[in-house]
């Protein structure tokens, strides 16, 4: 049965709020343009002059035609290092190849020469933990200098620094996840162990290069004058070091070559088949800004969010009259089951205790999760304490944490404190995680922030100027909360996949649950279902 909607579209409240949201979809556009720029005019012409395709380009090619390209954090690195490393200089993200869903991890070296930032080095992590987790291989389009040697001590010698790059190349290889190359420029130091660790390698003859140590590493080290083809040159990797194992005489042929390769993949592949077929939400999801707006203490009811997101608008809601604020329903998106936990106001022992025994329902019955977060936290105060929120909110938390189907989740407003643990934030390790462009993620809000550490500091702020002191240090909290909770903030850093439209999200969740459907095997076994 689908359920009725209560949106009047025609009012004034909805045309306030569909203009904010509009502001800020304006916004992420002119944001995503920055990351589809690459390195600016003059590096794009001079990497065109040299024979090569822009990143972008690359990829398309190499896509079968007409398949969707899921990206990964497009936005990472956006408003650092003077917004001078767009898309952290590296393209990830899941598309269709031969009819086999591929991880593409594509370096652009028209962003200082595609050497790793920080970001860089996070992207290129988490697209080969998506890629592990989902069973894909992974294709990498190779044009990389290696570590951004300025920042080396943030790229370098860590865990999940460049090291664990490789180490996942290896790993993933050995469990049967092919990790496959095409050389497309120069490719020195850490750039060239990318094609040196995979299983196969095609290089591009005249702009292509391996080498761990360029013409002048060679001169300062040895003394020895060479140029760069003889070094490290197509030819002479795949005739004489064997390094690669295919030569192409330009980049159309490698890409060709690549796609030959994953044709002849074998891989033990099989297309989810949907569990029905997928049907289209009865209301717009272009509506969606229109109800949520730009202004997270406005309220609103999130089945109002879900109508426009689930197949045929069905929700099978669960205890729809106990713990209300969080709202459990079962239903199918583009055909394939999944389990959805929204937040409809501040969770509440009862909404917590209710949360955990619908994870436990989906558990039983292997359904996906779906969390959308807008959420301040749990319940403080007197009486939430006496009636064991800690204790309720820690069930909600142990629950989700040890599902044992796939966990997606999308922020679709709020995401703060306790409330982003107990929802499946990224500490919790989620297949996948989006946020929307009105989305905030922190500790807590400005406002609090400002009101617990002015309060917290109270007796060290004392006499002559104290209250001077306390004005600006409540200044400085609220530009640091309002900063800091940015959703570009929080893309930036890779503490998402990415930031998607309201519109776009049915489709992006269908595809991710796809993904899980035909790469995490079901899980057989006990699952109990206990009555919380
Ligand atoms: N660290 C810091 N900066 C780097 C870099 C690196 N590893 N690789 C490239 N860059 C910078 C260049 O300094 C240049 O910056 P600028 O535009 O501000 O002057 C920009 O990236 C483009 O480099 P350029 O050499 O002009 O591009 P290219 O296309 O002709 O050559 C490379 C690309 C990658 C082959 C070449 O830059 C190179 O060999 N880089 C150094 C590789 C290296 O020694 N890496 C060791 C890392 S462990």
């Amino acid at each position: 049965m689908s359920v009725a909607s209560r949106i009047n579209p025609r009012s004034e409240a909805f045309a306030r709020n569909a203009e904010h949201f509009a502001n800020l979809l304006a916004t992420l556009h002119e944001r995503m343009a920055w990351a589809m720029r690459g390195g600016g005019d003059k590096l794009m012409q001079r990497h065109i002059e040299r024979g090569k395709l822009p990143v972008r380009q690359r990829i398309d090619l190499l896509l079968d035609v007409g398949s969707p390209f899921l990206e990964i954090a497009p936005l990472a690195a956006w408003g650092l290092y003077d917004n001078e490393v767009p898309a952290a200089g590296i393209v990830a993200g899941i598309g269709l190849v031969e009819g086999v869903h591929c991880m593409i991890i594509a370096n652009d070296a028209t962003v200082k020469g595609g050497s790793f930032f920080r970001e860089t080095v996070r992207k290129h992590v988490r697209a080969q933990d998506i890629a592990l987790q989902n069973r894909l291989p992974c294709l990498y389009l190779v044009d990389c200098g290696g570590a951004y040697l300025p920042e080396q001590d943030q790229v370098f010698p860590d865990w999940g620094h460049f090291g664990t790059t490789f180490y996942n190349q290896c790993r993933m290889s050995a469990e049967g996840l092919p990790q496959l190359s095409a050389v497309f420029g120069g490719c020195t130091a850490g750039g060239a162990y990318i094609p040196a660790l995979s299983d196969e390698a095609i290089i591009v003859q005249g702009t292509g290069r391996i080498h761990l140590g360029g013409p002048p590493i060679v001169k300062a080290a040895i003394n020895e004058v060479v140029d760069g083809e003889t070094l490290g040159g197509a030819a002479m990797h795949t005739r004489v070091s064997g390094v690669t194992d295919y030569l192409a005489t330009d980049e159309k042929q490698a890409l060709a070559k690549l796609r030959q390769i994953v044709r002849h993949l074998n891989m033990p592949w099989t297309p989810a088949v949907p569990a029905r077929a997928s049907l289209p939400p009865r209301f717009d999801p272009g509506e969606i800004g229109g109800i949520v707006g730009g202004n997270l203490k406005q309220p609103y009811d999130v089945r109002e969010v879900l109508i426009r997101l689930v197949d045929d608008s069905e929700l099978q809601e669960f205890k729809p009259e106990y713990g209300t604020t969080l709202v459990c329903a079962m239903a199918h998106l583009h055909g394939q089951p999944v389990g959805i936990l929204a937040n409809n106001g501040v969770l509440f022992s009862d909404s917590s205790v209710k949360g955990a025994h619908f994870i436990e329902l989906c558990n039983q019955r292997n359904i996906p999760l779906l969390f959308l977060q807008n959420i301040t936290g749990f319940m403080v105060g007197t009486e939430a304490e006496r009636g064991g929120i800690a204790k309720h909110s820690a069930k909600l938390v142990y629950a989700m944490s040890t599902a044992r189907v796939p966990r997606l989740t999308v922020l679709i407003g709020g995401s703060y404190g306790a409330g982003n643990y107990g929802m499946c934030g990224r500490g919790f390790a989620p297949n996948f995680l989006f946020a929307w462009p009105n989305s905030r993620i922190a500790t807590m809000s400005p406002e609090v922030a400002t009101t617990v550490l002015t309060e917290l500091r109270k007796s060290s702020l004392k006499g002559v100027g104290a209250e001077a002191e306390r004005v600006e240090l409540a200044r400085q909290t609220t530009e640091q909360f309002t900063r800091q909770s940015d959703p570009y903030y929080a893309t930036a850093r890779l503490w998402d996949d990415g930031i998607i439209e309201p519109s776009q999200t049915r489709d992006v969740l269908g595809l991710c649950l796809q993904l899980l459907a035909q790469g995490i095997p079901r899980v057989t076994g006990p699952s109990p279902v206990f009555r919380m």
